[in-house]
């Protein structure tokens, strides 16, 4: 399995360090503009393999794609990150350009190769790599629902003073502050509806503290997360390479379901070695089925932009 992530800044060093910390793939290459950059960061995770006992070989290269030939899978992370005060949306016009590009040179030196993006605004830079690359739909993932998940759960363990691992949500709908939506009604502590633990009122602090999960890291920290980003998509390569079939809500090309067509949204997948392995349906109660809507619609908003 070799896996190329595209940019070495915060995330993309993140998600190259986390697969490898997992072992699962056999290369890691990291690919930025800036010279020597990744060759730099590739290195430095290098030496940490006596340490953290991983065998994946991470190499690093200046904007050279034949590096890349034969990846699996690739991860976008190019482009600039938001800076407190900015959505996600006003990204667009620096990471359009770029994001296009990255995805023509990679499918170049790797027909075959599975997409992850990560690059904000993700779920329309997610619709903008499809146009540009016409790529089967199950070969184009978002990476937004899998950290939007992680951080509804970090925020409903510490609502139930729980053990996170007591605890399951999802968030489906765009990776916005806005268009994010945790669904509350099935988030459960080792099965038992949370809503059995804390009242309305707490559940909805919950939610919007979920929804600005990313707006308030950036504010902490002059710039956008990387950690549980880095942690999230590495945990969506893994699944893809080990075929695991497991269920992530992530941004997929939708075609009628949820009722929504010709855009990248969240919902509930399986991947597997084929990338997308299906579309989960759940049915939506009517409010948050006209979440999903109102999402829709401002992730349509910013692909016109495109
Ligand atoms: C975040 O929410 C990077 O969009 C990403 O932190």
């Amino acid at each position: 399995m070799k896996v190329t992530v595209v940019g070495a800044g915060a995330v993309g060093a993140s998600c190259a360090e986390y697969i490898a910390i997992k072992d699962f793939a056999s290369e890691v290459v990291l690919i930025d503009i800036k010279e020597g950059f990744a060759e730099g960061k590739a290195m430095d995770l290098m030496q940490t393999a006596s340490l953290n006992g991983f065998d994946t070989k991470i190499t690093g290269t200046t904007n050279d794609y034949s590096k890349t030939a034969g990846s699996d899978v690739a991860v976008i992370t190019s482009g600039i990150p938001r800076k407190p005060g900015m959505t996600r949306e006003e990204l667009i016009s620096t990471n359009a350009g770029i994001v296009k590009g990255v995805a023509e040179s990679l499918i170049k030196a790797s027909p075959n190769v599975i997409i992850i993006v990560v690059s904000n605004p993700m779920d329309t830079m997610a619709y903008l790599t499809h146009k540009a690359t016409g790529l089967p739909k199950n070969r184009i993932i978002g990476m937004g629902g899998a950290l939007d998940s992680a951080r509804f759960k970090y925020r409903l363990a510490e609502a139930l003073d729980a053990p996170i691992s007591d605890v399951d949500g999802m968030v489906i709908g765009g990776h916005s502050d806005t268009g994010m939506i945790p669904l509350t009604r099935l988030a459960t502590r080792n099965s038992v509806p949370v809503s059995q633990f804390i009242n309305a009122e707490r559940m909805e602090e919950v939610k919007q503290e979920t929804k600005v999960g990313g707006a308030t890291l950036t504010k902490l920290l002059g710039t956008s997360a990387w950690y549980a980003p880095g942690a999230a998509v590495s945990a969506m390569v893994q699944a893809i390479a080990t075929d695991a079939k497991k269920m992530f809500p992530c941004s997929c090309m939708l075609d009628g379901e949820y009722g929504l067509s010709d855009i990248c949204i969240g919902v509930p997948a399986i991947l597997g070695a084929n990338g997308i392995e299906s579309i989960v349906e759940i049915a939506l109660t009517e409010e948050e089925n006209a979440e999903m809507i109102s999402s829709a619609d401002a992730v349509r908003k910013t692909n016109d932009l495109l």
